[in-house]
């Protein structure tokens, strides 16, 4: 019942990644890099391929730096914050101009991109422009230079990966069987002031649920869905595999079928522009009002007469991930009567105490009570303080809303996926009001 779909596959990606089941400890899978540079004097497989920790060495800022070789169950993908940034995924030369690297691998989705001539130079990482993109698993972009890693998904096999303790069970994200499948498309839409991807015109990504048709009368619910600082529109899909997620969502009858908007927040002016795929200075980010503004006088009009959307704010909502869980929040705050559901994920306010809902809004705003509120942030995640801090705030003022600790969690792709997946089975288009809280 619970993965009502995935085939047995052994070979799952393209030519240059292979991931084969082994029916082998230490994980029961194994995943080949291949790579030709007949002058490279060292490849790394870099990116988000992290090594990994178990949870009696994660803490808020570091990790065990487990190599998968030794993998053992209970050990997760872990945020790797310092250098050495080499370890442990080196490509050894065959001589010919071949570089292979093989591991073993739990259950997750993983991304990546070869470094080339970076071993032992940490400030060479993905960052510094000198990454090269597997030209046989390229990422999903509208414009080069978007994405800068690729994707594969290493499936769950009880018989190695089991831990008592903890369900590191990544397979919601791999993808339904193909009958079932929605459909994911770069959109460019008019926004004045836009620097990207053309001047004036500005891009989302949109999910089409399976049978999706706007030729029909049938207006889907539809839910937002936002990135993170530095990140942009595409990173939901090509780092986290949204579709696949959300299709399982629906495929398993947790939500009824749902369009999803990925947009961007950087680029919607010229003070806001995002360099991608090189060592640029981040860009600065608008403020949440100045998005907000942007999006609600651009974006959801666009949408909502391209695309066969409900208008009704019960079939709306609104998530996001750090700073697009602020975002969320601003959403929640100042366009409370456009949305029913809002899921913060791994962000807050980042204004601490004195941004969180008190009773002299609520008393402005009743509706802030009346909301689908789901938050959720990984237990070693530095938004943790302010997502928990928050939900004080909301069992203080007698607002429900459902919260979840994803238990392995850093700031994370692997914490965001488990975001989205309990966002839709919990909360999203679910009976309201949810139970509020007793305050003891
Ligand atoms: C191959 O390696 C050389 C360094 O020897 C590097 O300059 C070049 O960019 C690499 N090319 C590709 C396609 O990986
Ligand atoms: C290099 O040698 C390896 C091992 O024999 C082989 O698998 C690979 O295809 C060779 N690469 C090239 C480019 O000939
Ligand atoms: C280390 O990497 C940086 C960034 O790519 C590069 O500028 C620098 O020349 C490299 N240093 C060495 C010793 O190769
Ligand atoms: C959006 O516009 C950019 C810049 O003109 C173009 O490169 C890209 O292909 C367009 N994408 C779509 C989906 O039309
Ligand atoms: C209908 O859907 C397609 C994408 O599937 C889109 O290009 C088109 O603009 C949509 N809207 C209308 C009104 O045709
Ligand atoms: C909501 O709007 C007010 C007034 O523009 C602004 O001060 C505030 O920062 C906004 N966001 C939140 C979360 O209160
Ligand atoms: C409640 O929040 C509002 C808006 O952030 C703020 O202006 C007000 O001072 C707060 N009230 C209390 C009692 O903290």
């Amino acid at each position: 019942m619970f993965l009502k779909s995935i085939s047995l596959f052994s070979v799952l990606v393209g030519a240059s990644v292979t991931v084969r089941k082994t029916g082998q400890g230490p994980t029961g899978y194994e995943v080949t890099f291949r790579y030709e540079n007949v002058t490279a004097s060292s490849i790394t497989v870099a990116g988000g391929l992290q090594p990994f920790t178990d949870s009696y060495h994660a803490t808020l800022s570091g990790s065990a730096l487990y190599d998968p070789h030794n993998y053992q169950p209970g050990w997760f993908f872990a945020n790797y914050f310092g250098p050495p940034k080499d370890l442990p995924y080196q490509m050894t030369s065959m001589g010919n101009g071949s570089w292979v690297y093989t591991t073993p691998l739990p259950s997750g989705t993983y991304y990546y991109a070869y470094l080339i001539n970076c071993l032992g130079n940490t400030t060479c990482d993905i960052d510094s422009g000198k990454y090269v993109i597997d030209p046989d698993e390229p990422p999903f972009l509208n414009v080069q230079g978007d994405q800068t890693q690729s994707t594969f998904q290493v499936p769950f096999d009880p018989e190695f990966q089991y831990d008592p303790d903890i369900n590191l069970n990544f397979d919601y994200a791999l993808p339904v069987d193909e009958a079932h499948r929605g459909t994911v498309h770069n959109v460019n839409y008019t926004s004045p002031g836009s620097v990207h991807p053309a001047q004036d015109v500005h891009d989302f990504v949109i999910y089409l649920p399976h049978g999706y048709s706007n030729a029909t009368s049938k207006k889907y619910p539809i839910m937002y869905l936002s990135h993170g600082g530095g990140g942009d529109g595409q990173d939901w899909q090509n780092l986290a595999q949204a579709s696949h997620i959300v299709d399982r969502l629906i495929l398993e009858e947790h939500i009824e079928p749902t369009v999803v908007v990925m947009p961007s927040f950087y680029n919607i002016a010229p003070e806001y522009k995002q360099v991608y795929g090189s060592k640029h200075a981040p860009a600065v980010a608008p403020s949440a009002p100045v998005v907000r503004e942007n999006y609600m006088q651009y974006l959801m009009p666009f949408v909502e007469t391209t695309f066969a959307v409900s208008t009704s704010p019960s079939e709306r909502a609104f998530a996001g991930l750090s700073l697009g869980g602020r975002l969320t929040y601003e959403m929640y705050i100042n366009a409370t009567d456009y949305f029913g559901y809002f899921g913060i994920f791994s962000g807050a306010t980042f204004g601490g105490p004195t941004s969180y809902v008190n009773a002299s809004m609520i008393a402005a705003k009743p509706a802030l009570r009346e909301k689908g509120i789901f938050t959720s942030v990984g237990l070693y995640d530095f938004a943790f303080d302010d997502i928990r801090g928050l939900e004080a705030a909301f069992q203080a003022n007698a607002v429900p809303f459902l919260g979840r600790v994803v238990p392995f969690g850093y700031h994370a792709w692997n914490t965001w996926q488990d975001c989205l997946w309990f966002f839709g089975r919990k909360a999203l288009w679910k009976s309201l009001p949810f139970e509020a809280n007793a305050v003891s």
